[in-house]
């Protein structure tokens, strides 16, 4: 389908890069003429395209993204690749800090068996997890970290698989608006050097990791550093792995000794 001439020069003058993609998405997205207008106010207004379709393309699939949830970013699929590199069939893996349950589900649909646990601490992002894992097999928690996750799961994770917040406070200001207006703070906000959630995350991961199991945290290149410290104030071994063609950095690490 050709884009609307209209909707694409509407989409350009409110500032969109990809105008054309972005009306031909929406036009084949929208069932009436009315829903495709609130759908051009709202991007125009701002709002996540991913969030105005109800859904965004990450590792290849269709993840269901709601209002309120952080949208999946594709540098994030290098914390999908690694843990594909390092799991097993029946691997059973905890995607915590979950959002929209992606970077779980993604596991999912690559490895045979894979049981699967994800939380988050946001009900918005609960909701909208429990739509893209429960159809799977899986069980989403809420609550804050580890608190929500069954006891049963202490000592048996074999893939610890986390994106949380690691955005500096005072760095959230600088980002573009599409984040910055339009998702929740505490999808961003890692506190004041950014790694205050990461620290709490490793710290508590030994509990819950199987013996050879594995803990892998997004971060940036930026505070690939102070994640790798972390992994260690936290009694666990860290390396820093790097995928430039999605720009994601993660480290990755296991129980030291
Ligand atoms: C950067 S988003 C990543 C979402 C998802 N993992 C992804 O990659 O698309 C961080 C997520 O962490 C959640 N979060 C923040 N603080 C949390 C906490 N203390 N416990 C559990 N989840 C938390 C937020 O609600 C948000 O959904």
């Amino acid at each position: 389908m050709t884009a609307d001439p209209n909707v694409t020069a509407r989409l350009r003058a409110s500032g969109s890069v990809f105008a054309e993609d972005e009306a031909e998405l929406l036009i084949a997205e929208a069932r009436t003429p009315d829903e495709l207008e609130s759908m051009v106010e709202q991007r125009v207004a701002g709002r996540p395209l991913e969030v105005i379709v109800g859904w965004a393309e990450f590792c290849g699939l269709r993840i269901v993204v709601g209002p309120e949830v952080f949208v999946p970013r594709r540098r994030t699929e290098v914390v999908v690749r690694e843990a594909i590199a390092r799991a097993r069939p029946g691997a059973v893996v905890v995607d915590l800090c979950c959002g929209s349950g992606a970077v779980g589900t993604a596991i999912h649909a690559a490895i045979a068996g894979v049981e699967l646990y994800a939380s988050d601490i946001e009900p918005a992002a609960v909701r909208c997890a429990r739509r893209n894992v429960e159809p799977l097999g899986g069980q989403v928690f809420e609550g804050d970290l580890y608190d929500p996750l069954p006891e049963s799961l202490r000592g048996r994770v074999n893939l610890l698989v986390v994106n949380a917040p690691y955005v500096p406070t005072d760095a959230i200001a600088l980002m573009p608006p599409e984040a910055r207006e339009h998702e929740p703070h505490i999808t961003l906000d890692g506190g004041a050097d950014g790694v205050d959630v990461q620290r709490r995350v490793a710290a508590g991961a030994a509990a819950w990791l199987a013996p050879g199991g594995q803990l892998l945290i997004e971060t940036s290149r930026e505070q690939a550093a102070r994640t790798f410290a972390a992994f260690h104030a936290g009694g666990l071994t860290a390396e820093v792995r790097r995928a430039d063609d999605v720009d994601g950095t993660v480290v990755i690490g296991g129980r030291a000794g």
